[in-house]
């Protein structure tokens, strides 16, 4: 079974490539889209990419999803750090959502150590550049397997008990 995901960028992330390289990269928005689908293929993910620097058109996709029991891999960019309305809307989801960030805020200024995001989302993942998108996918299937059977995805289960070494 198919399952169709949105992976939704905020506000200045149309201009990946151009926009400071050294902590972006050098790969545009449609390089990244383009790496979203095929990692969506590969994980049995129908993968739909957009780009808003509008906080009114990005919330407006957060509730289409939740009305579609979409999930969504989001990427509020500065929105992240202020937004209680992105919030808002988020809190009112019907499906996973993973935040993502191609940087790591938390090792970045101040004013990016905070995301009100977070707290609305099943999990973060920042920091590994364009490789946090497929990570985040990867989560979303997981968690996409766990909504549909009730058990969680093979990544997602308790790990086994260790070896007891005391044991022949
Ligand atoms: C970002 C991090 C944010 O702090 C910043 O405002 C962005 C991009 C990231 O992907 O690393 O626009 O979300």
């Amino acid at each position: 079974m198919i399952t169709q995901v949105l992976v939704l960028n905020g506000p200045n992330l149309g201009r990946l490539g151009v926009r400071e390289p050294e902590i972006y990269g050098s790969v545009s928005l449609e390089d990244l889209a383009e790496l979203c689908r095929s990692t969506g293929r590969t994980l049995g993910l129908s993968v739909e990419v957009r780009q808003t620097d509008d906080e009114r058109e990005l919330i407006s996709w957060v509730h289409e999803a939740a009305d579609a029991r979409m999930p969504v891999v989001l990427n509020p960019a500065a929105f992240t750090h202020y937004s209680y309305a992105l919030r808002d809307a988020l809190a009112m989801r019907t499906a996973p959502l993973v935040e993502v960030h191609i940087s790591n805020p938390a090792a970045r200024e101040s004013f990016r150590h905070t995301s009100v995001v977070a707290s609305v989302a099943d999990g973060t993942v920042a920091g590994f550049g364009l490789v946090s998108y497929q990570l985040a996918l990867q989560a979303i299937a997981e968690l996409a397997a766990e909504d549909r059977t009730g058990q969680p995805g093979p990544g997602l289960q308790e790990p086994a008990e260790p070896a007891d070494p005391a044991k022949p």
